[in-house]
């Protein structure tokens, strides 16, 4: 007879998460199993951060790089202080920030087999029951297929990991959309932009903090140091473009392409779009905080579509726009035209 894994899926409120049904996702946590659950950027599937199987089941699950190490949750200062060192002057400023969608990277405590580590508070609490309940912190990479688009609801969850984890909690869609910031607390250089947009960061610590190119998702650094700055990203499966001109000039180029083609951005570019065009809509072109919540559920809703290929186009990259531009540029595997002729260019490879 074949075993077949089940995985049990707990309904459980955002606002007022249900003690016993927290109870049993705390269980399976403690007893080395995976749990997809939700904090307020994007879904997370957890484990036990110092149980060395449950991590590497992790890594098998998500088809992940070995050299791309798992960001840690906790559930207040005193555990973080256990897996992290945090220098005592910065702890103000973390005050202000935690619980909220940014990590840091920080030097690592003994006991958990590396030097640095990428922790991080998040502001949900159904995530901060789970690692309450679990009493230890809980290692949890995006809930997705390794260069997939991360999970901001349950059923993206399941479509990626359905029979393969022991627990998936459903509590509604992400509020952010995406990834949290990254920052390297020892030399405050930014590692990933993400849903803590970056003057809020300076602003927390009152310094300036540096921007390299690879976190605007523009060159890909050796070392993997953050999600998609080695490798390709929250790609879908249909060939994707990222146009980089002015919105207004976007109907006209694509007029007259072969082939059905998906479109991908603000409602106003949708409303001005060929009307045989498959439209995905974002959000105002004047409001990020929705462009970035409906990113990758509509770059998921992308492979449902049965278009040939997709046009997805460009924001400014201030506040969350940084954040939404470094998801576009490794979507698109850094395929960007401004130009009718650059476009056919990359059509023609497809
Ligand atoms: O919003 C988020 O951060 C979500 C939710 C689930 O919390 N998590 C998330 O995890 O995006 P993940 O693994 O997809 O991205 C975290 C990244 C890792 O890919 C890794 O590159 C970086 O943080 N990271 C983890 N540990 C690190 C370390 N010791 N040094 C440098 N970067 C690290
Ligand atoms: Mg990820």
């Amino acid at each position: 007879m074949k075993l077949v894994f089940m995985t049990r899926v707990l309904k459980i409120s955002e606002t007022r998460p249900q003690a016993a049904k927290i109870r049993v996702a705390a269980r399976a946590i403690r007893s080395g199993g995976l749990v997809v659950f939700p904090t307020e950027t994007v879904y997370g599937i957890g484990c036990d951060a110092y149980n060395k199987k449950a991590t590497a089941e992790i890594y098998r699950v998500k088809g992940r790089p070995p050299d791309n190490p798992l960001m840690i949750h906790v559930s207040d200062m005193e555990m973080a202080r256990r897996v992290g060192r945090f220098p005592r002057r910065y702890e103000d400023a973390i005050g202000k920030l935690w619980p909220g969608p940014v990590a840091f990277v920080v030097d690592a405590q003994k006991g958990l087999g590396r030097k640095e580590v990428s922790m991080r508070m998040p502001d949900h609490k159904v995530a901060l029951a789970l690692i309450r309940a679990s009493n230890t912190p809980i290692a949890a990479p995006s809930a997705n297929i390794s260069k997939k688009p991360s999970s901001t609801n349950a059923d993206h969850a399941l479509m990626y990991f359905d029979g393969k984890v022991d627990v998936i909690i459903d509590s509604g869609s992400s509020m952010k959309g995406i990834e949290s910031t990254i920052l390297d607390l020892r030399t405050f250089a930014l590692q990933r932009p993400g849903a803590l947009p970056v003057n809020e960061l300076e602003r927390a610590f009152g310094r300036r903090i540096r921007i390299g190119r690879a976190s605007r998702g523009l060159a890909e650094s050796k070392r993997a140091i953050a999600p998609g700055m080695k490798y390709r990203h929250y790609a879908p499966a249909m060939p994707l473009f990222l146009y980089t001109g002015k919105a207004e000039k976007l109907p006209r180029m694509v007029s007259g392409l072969k082939g059905i083609f998906a479109f991908i951005g603000s409602y106003e570019s949708c409303r001005r779009m060929r009307k045989d065009a498959i439209v995905l809509g974002l959000g105002s072109r004047r409001d990020y905080d929705a462009i970035a919540h409906n990113l990758f559920d509509r770059l998921i809703e992308l492979d449902r579509t049965g278009a040939d290929f997709a046009i997805a186009e460009s924001y400014g990259e201030e506040g969350l726009g940084l954040g939404i531009m470094n998801r576009l540029r490794k979507a698109s595997n850094h395929r960007q035209f401004s130009n009718r002729r650059e476009l056919d260019a990359l059509l023609a490879g497809i």
